[in-house]
């Protein structure tokens, strides 16, 4: 007998889910960009803001005051996701006001991010991203229990702190009973190159933390993100990486897609 009731998502393909170890490392910002990637390339996709307790998703698409349209099917309160770049978007941001903190109890945490799956109406998609909240708590374990997960991607910075509580992150995707595979690393903030210098390219947090995770966990590292100011700028204004001038982050997200395709 199965331990747990897995959610059933029949129109949903693949679902991959972005997590970290440490907070701050980048994940929204990876999930945000590699949905808009994935979208770009013609591919039906989704993200879901798991981070219920402190939600970034809505800000980082420029869409925190935007309300999903919510309906009653057979007696079922029904949520339709809010579309922007192609990407069919839900978070417990769009039910929350902006300042208020959340406070979640592990049954109620479950709970709410189990009906934002079961609840809204996804339509057919290839790709699902699921944006997780920092280390290894309920939300990630009920996601993972939850779900059929296509695979995992991992987020850290080079640092050697971040590196460890990634491996924490990774195990739970290797545990028994949960065996979702680790799609590859991402390391992000790699590296920062002044304006005035583009020649030079400093390691401000180390240096090479990603690729050895990745061969610790014996899976690829899919890239290598500077640390690049307008990334959070763009961020707060709700637009992607792929609406800069410089081409080489939508470049970079570009190749994350080619690895998991
Ligand atoms: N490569 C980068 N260059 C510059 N700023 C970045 C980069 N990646 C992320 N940031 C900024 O760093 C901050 C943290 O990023 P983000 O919210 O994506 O991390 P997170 O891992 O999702 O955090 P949390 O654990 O709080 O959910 C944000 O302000 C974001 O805009
Ligand atoms: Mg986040």
């Amino acid at each position: 007998m199965a331990l747990f009731e897995k959610i059933n998502l029949p129109t949903v393909k693949n679902i991959i889910v972005v997590a970290s170890g440490k907070g701050g490392v980048g994940k929204s910002t990876v999930s945000s960009n590699l949905a808009v990637a994935l979208a770009r390339k013609g591919l039906k996709t989704a993200l879901v803001d798991a981070d219920i307790y402190g939600p970034s998703i809505p800000r980082m698409f420029g869409v925190e005051n935007a309300a999903p349209t919510v309906e009653k099917i057979d007696d079922k309160d029904v949520m339709f996701p809010i579309e922007k770049y192609g990407v069919k978007i839900m978070s417990i941001g769009f039910f929350i006001a902006q300042s208020q903190g959340l406070i979640w109890r592990g049954p109620m945490a479950s709970g709410a991010i189990q009906q934002l799956f079961e609840n809204t109406v996804w339509g057919e998609i290839d790709y699902m991203v699921i944006d997780f909240p920092p280390g290894t708590g309920d939300i990630q374990l009920t996601t993972v229990q939850k779900l059929s997960i296509t695979g995992a991607i991992i987020v850290t910075t080079p640092q050697e702190i971040a590196l460890n509580d990634a491996r924490k992150a990774a195990n739970m995707f290797s545990n028994k009973g949960i065996n979702v595979p680790i799609l590859g690393v991402v390391e992000n903030m790699s590296w920062f190159t002044p304006k005035a210098h583009p020649d030079e390219k400093y390691h401000i947090f180390g240096k090479g933390g990603g690729s050895m995770l990745a061969h610790e966990l014996k899976t690829k590292l899919l890239a290598t993100i500077p640390l690049v100011a307008e990334v959070g700028e763009a961020a707060e204004k709700g637009l992607n990486v792929f609406e800069q001038e410089d081409k080489m982050l939508g470049i970079a997200f570009e190749s994350v897609v080619n690895y998991i395709l």
